[in-house]
């Protein structure tokens, strides 16, 4: 834990039964050398006793705008701009969907609307809450505004069910934010260069063919690259996502021009990780009106296969260039995924299998296998930031 040391964090403490776990992480990350600002909400105080955090912090705690007594105000601009980290511990269904729409009523949210700094969230609710799409819908939109979230685990809940919705352990939490220091700068002065996403082949105004990628991955990749300290450049496919934060964002539509952006900013680049689900094939030919109904079948559309952006990439490859292909399989994953790296002169290919349930297209999680010619790192399912962060971690190793 010794990235901690000296590291200034917001603990947010929310009003639920998990509260009693934020005293454990704060005594570990005080124990590391951070030093810490609790932030807790009037309902968090039906939880823990301030005394006991403050007496733990060092720190009068702070949850009001002002002091009662002496009106003194409490400011959460100064919080923001002091906080290296802000970890919200633990972060109840009312807490996410308030971050996510900006209802500022508590310090908690004045704090984190304020805040500077990377923000994580560890969530804990019962399991219905955790499921409901509401809470599903606001942890995507904290997730897209650069949130991490810190997954809940599955176990007894304090209603006695047993489901998702258990608070990561506080030893957990603290493990992320010291990794989160760690690497903070690990990539700084590298230049990276990610595809996303999937490309629309145009067959006509209205038409085309496409795939149902959503970019989540190499979004993920971008965002966490830029976070430690790399310039990047994202080309991307059609996605309904908003550009990561600090990452230069071009936006391509087809195949071509995806590769055309890549071979423009490739000579100039250090690492370069290929996680768009480019389209195979292209039809022949462009129809430039609209095929119209009334025809009674219309003739096949003639397809041609598209440029292979990563073996392109792969043959103009200098010495010290690194290149990252992914590689999704339904069946002889590895030797499938071995065979792409040799073929396409990558480095290292991740694998994920459409076999395993939450990996794959469109799902917040993946599961990935890290191959190299010498080994194979199988890594578990976690949600695509922290996959991100693991395929970041083995390219440091190789660089
Ligand atoms: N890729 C690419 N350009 C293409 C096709 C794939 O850059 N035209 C990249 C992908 O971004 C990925 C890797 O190559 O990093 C493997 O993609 P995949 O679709 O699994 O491989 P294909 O070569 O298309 O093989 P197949 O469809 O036969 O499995």
């Amino acid at each position: 834990m010794s990235n901690l040391k000296g590291k200034h964090i917001i603990l947010g403490i929310s009003g639920g039964i998990a509260a009693y776990k934020s005293v454990v992480l704060l005594r570990l990350l005080v124990k590391a050398g951070a030093e810490v600002q609790v932030v807790i909400t009037p309902n968090g105080k039906e939880f823990i006793t301030p005394v006991t955090l403050s007496a733990l912090s060092g720190k009068p705690v702070v949850s009001e705008f002002f002091t009662a007594n002496t009106g003194e105000w409490h400011s959460h601009v100064d919080l923001g701009l002091w906080a290296d980290a802000m970890v919200i511990a633990p972060a109840t269904a009312s807490t996410l969907a308030k971050m996510a729409t900006g209802v500022a009523d508590n310090m908690l949210i004045t704090t984190y609307l304020s805040a500077k700094a990377p923000v994580f969230v560890a969530p804990a609710m019962d399991l219905d809450m955790m499921a409901h799409p509401t809470t599903t819908r606001n942890l995507a939109t904290l997730q897209a505004d650069g949130v991490t979230i810190i997954e809940p685990a599955t176990g007894e809940l304090a209603s006695h069910l047993v489901g998702r919705g258990r608070m990561e352990e506080p030893e957990k939490i603290a493990a992320v934010l010291d990794s989160f220091f760690g690497r903070n700068h690990d990539m700084a002065g590298r230049k990276v260069l990610i595809t996303a996403g999937p490309t629309y082949e145009r067959i006509d105004p209205v038409r085309f063919i496409g795939n149902f990628s959503s970019g989540k991955m190499g979004y993920a990749l971008a965002a966490c690259a830029a976070a430690r300290g790399a310039e990047v450049t994202l080309v991307s496919g059609p996605t309904e996502l908003p550009d990561p934060p600090g990452v230069n964002t071009v936006r391509v539509e087809s195949a071509r021009q995806m590769l055309e952006a890549c071979e423009k900013a490739f000579d100039n680049t250090d690492v370069a990780i290929m996680a768009a689900a480019v389209a195979d094939y292209a039809p022949r030919h462009y129809a430039d009106h609209k095929i119209k109904r009334e025809h009674d079948a219309v003739e096949a559309i003639e397809l041609v296969k598209n440029p292979d952006i990563a073996a392109t990439l792969g043959a103009r490859k200098r010495d010290g260039q690194l290149l990252v292909g992914f590689a999704l399989e339904t069946d002889n994953a590895e030797a499938n995924a071995r065979e792409k790296l040799v073929r396409k002169n990558l480095d290292m290919i991740v694998l994920n299998s459409l076999a395993d349930k939450g990996a794959g297209f469109g799902t917040d999680t993946n599961k990935v296998t890290v191959i190299t010619p010498e080994s194979a790192t199988a890594f578990s399912l976690k949600s695509k930031n922290a996959v991100a962060a693991d395929i970041l971690d083995c390219i440091i190793k190789k660089l």
